[in-house]
């Protein structure tokens, strides 16, 4: 009886973790493709993105960016860099409503395969 009970809370668990696991995967591959949107993001018009062609190169390169920053700090630098740099190039994708709370938070999964 408890090892049934058990069993099912595992099999619970496990099926939700993988569907997490699915999801960020799919946030993932949409934030890339919004990413190299050139009519979206548009961020390889200034910043070098592995799988990304033509990049620019007045932001930095953008790797690494999963053990220097969390999600949050990620979303906020999306949102509005100026927060952080007032003199910053980059676009306030939030502010301005270029991307959509959604659209930025694929970014975010995308960046953090980076
Ligand atoms: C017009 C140029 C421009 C565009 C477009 C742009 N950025 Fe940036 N970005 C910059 C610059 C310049 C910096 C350097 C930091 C600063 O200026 O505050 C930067 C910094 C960053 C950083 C911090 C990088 C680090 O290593 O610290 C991230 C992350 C980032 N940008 C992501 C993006 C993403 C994702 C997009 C597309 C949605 C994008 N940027 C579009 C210019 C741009």
């Amino acid at each position: 009886m408890i090892t049934s009970v058990l069993r099912t809370a595992l099999a619970l668990g496990l099926s939700l973790a993988m569907s997490a696991a699915a999801h960020a995967q799919s946030g993932a591959a949409e934030g890339q493709k919004l990413a190299f949107d050139r009519g979206k993001g548009n961020c390889l018009t200034c910043h070098e993105i592995k799988g990304g062609d033509l990049p620019g190169s007045i932001g930095p390169k953008l790797e690494n960016l999963k053990g220097r920053y969390d999600r949050a700090e990620l979303t906020a630098i999306l949102n509005d860099e100026t927060t952080r740099n007032p003199l910053t190039v980059m676009p306030p994708f939030g502010r301005n409503r270029i991307l959509t709370e959604q659209e930025i938070s694929a970014i975010v999964d995308f960046l953090q395969t980076l």
